[in-house]
This record gives structure tokens, C-alpha cells and sequence, in this order.
């Protein structure tokens, strides 16, 4: 595996790659590897003949309040990790060489990002979407990987491609769990052992609202007043948001039907952890 620094270095790489013939897997990731992010190296790898893992924490897409500094950092372990993969290049940009003086191009997401995180955190799909577009131009991938425990951010990116005409295949991936339920995230690790085990509250939820949809539960409203009434049990854990939406649009649901997604957001003392759900319905509302 080359670890690649300069955006020139690693596009001349590609260019003689795709001269062969070969197709190019793109893993966008912000480090700090966890068996979620291998699970999308792991696929990349059985779909494509060369694959770039880019390890980048961008600063556009956090807030002025947000964890940019503290971000968990870790190369050494990400290089073995990514290289214990097969993966052909890590593509290790410094900020300088993403954003240099003088840069001022952005892209936006209008609808999509309104609501969920978007509202919570001014400005993070714009960062997201400038420098997932940045990675598409600069790999020229065939395909992408995504995981799908950001859900807005897997719809934010798949809109843009195909709002932009972008020739990249966007792949969502299942979230991986621990074996108790909660996803994994990098940001597990800023966890004390009291709010890991108070972190389950995530995954019971989505756990609970399968329960109740499954018992029959149609009325979003009722389903939520449930689940939030289940999270107040557990003293550790604030509730940031829990949205129940159209899988597709992220609009507000009133009676559940179709393919809908249920989105939270759960602070466990400064941690912020996202989770998410999407439940299968008949188009009338029947499982
Ligand atoms: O999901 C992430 O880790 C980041 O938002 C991404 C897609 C790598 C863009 O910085």
C-alpha cells in the first residue's frame, strides 16, 4: 500500500491504473478505523480492481463549537489496518493541500440537508458535500462507499451526484455493531464506561419502535411520545433529535407508510451519537 500525500502524486497513480483498464473504489473516511469503515474497505476491494481510502479530517464540515481538534487521531494503526485490507493507496491530504489560500468554492445541498443534522450543525453538509465532491474529481472513483449509519449524509451525497451528473456509483453499506447493538463511531471512544453502557438507549429505541410498528403502531406521532418517554428512563442520555421521515425525502411523516426512516440524535454528557433505522412498510401502511 502507498500512502499518497499530494493530490498530483495520487491522480497520476489513477491515471496509469485506469490506462489498464482497472476500476477505482473510493472509501472517503475521516481515520480513526473501526469495523465499520474495513467493512467498506472490504467491499470496495471485492468490487473493484484498485481501491483509495482517502483519511481526511475536514475541517469545512465542523463547527466552530465542534470536536475538530480533539477528532481521534491514529495513522500508524490506520495504515496497518488499511494495508491488512489490500487497500492500494491511502490518500493522506494535509489541510493545505485540500484547501489552499485563497480557496472559496462550495457546494450545496438545498432540501436534503434542512432537517436532522443539517439543523443542528450549520454549514456540516456544505463541508461534507465540497469535500466529497473534491475526492470524486480528484480519484475519478467508479464506485463509492458510504456507511449507512450517517443516513443524511449517504442521501445528501447520492443527490449530489446525481444532481451534478457525477459518474460515481454511490454505495450505502449496513452499519456494524458491537455485539450489545451500538454502532460503531469514532466517537465511541470519548465515552466513560457508565455512558457507553447508557449508549445502548440508541439502538433500543430503533429496537422499540420495530416492536411497536410491527404490533401495529401507524401514527408517528404516538410512536415518538413512546420512544421518548423510553429515552427519558435513561438519566445519562438527552435527547438532540428523533425524527420519523420518508426514507427517500427525509420529510415529516404523519402516518407511516412506505419505506420510513427513523433518525436520532443522543448526547451522552458532550458526546453527540447518531443512529438510525429504516422499516419497510407497504405503500398502505401494512409491514
Ligand atoms: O463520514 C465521514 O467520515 C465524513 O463525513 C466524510 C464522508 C469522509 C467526509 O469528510
Amino acid at each position: 500500500m502507498i500512502v499518497v500525500k499530494r493530490i498530483e502524486e495520487l491522480k497520476q497513480l489513477i491515471w496509469e491504473a485506469k490506462q489498464v483498464g482497472a476500476r477505482i473504489g473510493l472509501v472517503p473516511t475521516m481515520g480513526y478505523f473501526h469495523a465499520g469503515h474495513l467493512s467498506l474497505m472490504h467491499r470496495a476491494k471485492a468490487e473493484n480492481d484498485r481501491v483509495v481510502v482517502s483519511l481526511f479530517v475536514n475541517p469545512t464540515q465542523f463547527g466552530p463549537q465542534e470536536d475538530l481538534l480533539s477528532y481521534p487521531r491514529d495513522l500508524e494503526r490506520d495504515r496497518a489496518l488499511a494495508e491488512s485490507v489490500g487497500v492500494d493507496w491511502l490518500f493522506v491530504p494535509e489541510v493545505a493541500e485540500m484547501y489552499p489560500a485563497g480557496y472559496q468554492t462550495f457546494v450545496e445541498v438545498t432540501e436534503l440537508t434542512k432537517g436532522l443534522c443539517g439543523a443542528r450543525r450549520p454549514g456540516h453538509f456544505r463541508g461534507v458535500a465540497t469535500v466529497v465532491l473534491k475526492l470524486f474529481n480528484i480519484v475519478a472513483p467508479d464506485q463509492a462507499y458510504f456507511g449507512e449509519k450517517d443516513a443524511q449524509q449517504l442521501r445528501v451525497i447520492k443527490r449530489m451526484a446525481v444532481d451534478l451528473n457525477l459518474n460515481v456509483k454511490v454505495n450505502g453499506c449496513p452499519i456494524v455493531r458491537e455485539a450489545d447493538g451500538l454502532a460503531l463511531s469514532s466517537r465511541n471512544i470519548y465515552l466513560t464506561p457508565e455512558q457507553r453502557q447508557a449508549a445502548l438507549i440508541l439502538s433500543r429505541l430503533l429496537n422499540e419502535a420495530g416492536r411497536l410498528i410491527e404490533a401495529g403502531e401507524r401514527d408517528a406521532q404516538s410512536l415518538r411520545r413512546r420512544l421518548v418517554q423510553t429515552l427519558a428512563t435513561e438519566p445519562l442520555a438527552t435527547l438532540d433529535y428523533l425524527e420519523i421521515i420518508a426514507s427517500d425525502t427525509l420529510q415529516p411523516l404523519t402516518r407511516l407508510q412506505g419505506e420510513i426512516l427513523i433518525a436520532l440524535a443522543v448526547k451522552l454528557g458532550a458526546t453527540r451519537l447518531i443512529d438510525n433505522r429504516v422499516y419497510q412498510l407497504a405503500p398502505g401502511g401494512e409491514c
